[in-house]
């Protein structure tokens, strides 16, 4: 059946439902009929005025027209355009209520994968609410009707961008570049051929990676050039994929640099604009800490960390133990970590570029060295082909950060099985007012 006719069986009324839950994505579980809907912009416990949008087979999805009977956690959300924009879900509940919530989904996963729980549990790690997202991709759309060009992510519901000027969850720099982009793209020869700005953000400067469909006219780069220079901002062109990547502004190495800093260990890490860096600044200044803290890193240790992409714990690290060694699938990254350690003086660090989802026996640095302590970041795949290679080093302590409380619980079980036990884990606010779950958990040796 197409969506179209799906659609019109829809009940074009709007129904009058209780909320009995709440989904992984933010929206409230409501039963009519016996079949279950999901309600986005409703809360547990609610009791709501809802239209349905689609019915999916075994579910339908509505969204609330208006709150009958508000729960407590309901807040006002601090951006006016949260009902219609697509890149938060959750603004209209409290940021006490969305860590709990999170919480109690890592709860859930590990009981479901692992049939465990940590020993102790850890408090929340919280920073910024607002201003912290430091990278972005965001949709460019010149829209004939409004002769206009909006920026910004997709509305809830609907392939159209949300028509915003700032976005109270961007860096505070990167939001106010919006408006102005979006006035200087409704200048440009080619302004219908610009799907795509990818934003990436150091502490010093933020970069803006211009995805382009047509040639970019001689006039359309020198307005860039002038936009980057009136806003102190880095320019690139992608005519075509990631490889295609040309700086247009700054045209000095040194001016086009991003970096932050890590002020605990007096690092500063040098970054690519496309470089995987953790998205939130505030939380990942005290997420580092925090993770070497649980560590309990040593001068005597020498530790391993995998999936170190650019070197973000891995430099920390080689601040305090007697040797690191930070392991990464992607070469590029490989070689900014080396550079990281080169930049900050450290000489106890090696980095090395391998798929680890490989077997790694063969490895020298598996084979010629002898790691205490482990720390592992992987994507949301997780880290599980891993596991039985760490283990042959017996390291007395395992910290995992994991951005997939699914594949960690499932890792978690795996571990377990290899004589680990769970101290403690505890969830991190890295995106606050979306459904995405970060945490970090402890292991030692039996
Ligand atoms: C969540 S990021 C963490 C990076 C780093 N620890 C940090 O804090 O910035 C995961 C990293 O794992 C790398 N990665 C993903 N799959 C991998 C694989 N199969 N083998 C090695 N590295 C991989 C990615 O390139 C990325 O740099």
């Amino acid at each position: 059946m197409s969506r179209r006719s799906r659609k019109q069986k829809l009940p074009k009324e709007p129904v009058t439902v209780e909320i009995e839950g709440f989904s992984h994505e933010g929206r409230g579980i409501a039963r009519v009929d016996g079949k279950t809907v999901f309600v986005g912009g409703a809360l547990p416990g609610e009791t709501v005025e809802m239209q349905y949008v689609f019915s999916r087979g075994k579910f339908d999805e509505g969204r609330t027209l208006e709150v009958i009977k508000p729960s407590p956690d309901r807040v006002e959300p601090p951006c006016e355009m949260f009902s219609v924009c697509g890149g938060c879900s959750m603004q209209h509940l409290s940021p006490h209520a969305q860590i709990k919530h999170k919480e109690a989904i890592l709860k859930e996963q590990l009981q479901h994968f692992a049939k465990t729980e940590p020993k102790e549990w850890l408090a929340p790690l919280q920073a910024d609410l607002l201003g912290y997202r430091r990278k972005a991709r965001l949709g460019v759309r010149y829209v004939l009707k409004k002769e206009r060009t909006l920026i910004g992510f997709r509305e809830k519901y609907s392939n159209f961008l949300t028509d915003i000027e700032t976005c109270p969850v961007l860096i505070e720099r990167v939001s106010g570049l919006l408006k102005p982009m979006s006035e200087l793209i409704d200048g440009l020869q080619i302004r219908q051929f610009i799907p795509q700005i990818e934003v990436a953000s150091g502490d010093n400067k933020s970069a803006l990676i211009v995805r382009h469909l047509k040639p970019m006219p001689a006039a359309d780069r020198e307005s860039w050039m002038n936009f980057a220079q009136k806003h102190d901002t880095i320019v690139y062109l992608q005519p075509k994929g990631p490889d295609s990547l040309v700086r247009l502004w700054p045209t000095s190495d040194e001016e086009a640099q991003l970096s932050y800093e890590i002020p605990e260990y007096d690092v500063e890490l040098k970054q690519q604009p496309l470089d995987f860096a953790q998205v939130n600044a505030s939380i990942n200044r005290v997420m580092v800490p925090y993770a070497l803290e649980l560590l309990d890193v040593q001068p005597e240790d020498r530790v391993l960390d995998l999936f170190c992409g650019l070197g973000n714990f891995t430099i920390p690290l080689a601040t305090k133990a007697k040797y690191v060694v930070g392991v990464e699938g992607v070469q590029e990254m490989v070689e900014r970590g080396q550079e990281n350690a080169r930049f900050n003086e450290l000489t106890n660090v090696e980095f090395h570029q391998a798929d680890l989802t490989t077997n790694l026996e063969e490895k020298e640095w598996v084979k010629n060295k002898d790691y205490n302590k482990v720390l592992i970041d992987p994507a949301r795949s997780g880290a599980l082909e891993v596991i039985s290679n760490i283990v042959k080093f017996a390291p007395e302590k395992i910290v995992y950060v994991s951005c997939n409380p699914a594949t960690l619980a499932r890792d978690t079980g795996e571990l377990i099985q290899h004589g680990y036990v769970l101290k403690k884990a505890g969830v991190m606010d890295m995106f606050p007012h979306t459904t995405h779950v970060e945490s970090i958990a402890l292991f030692e040796k039996k």
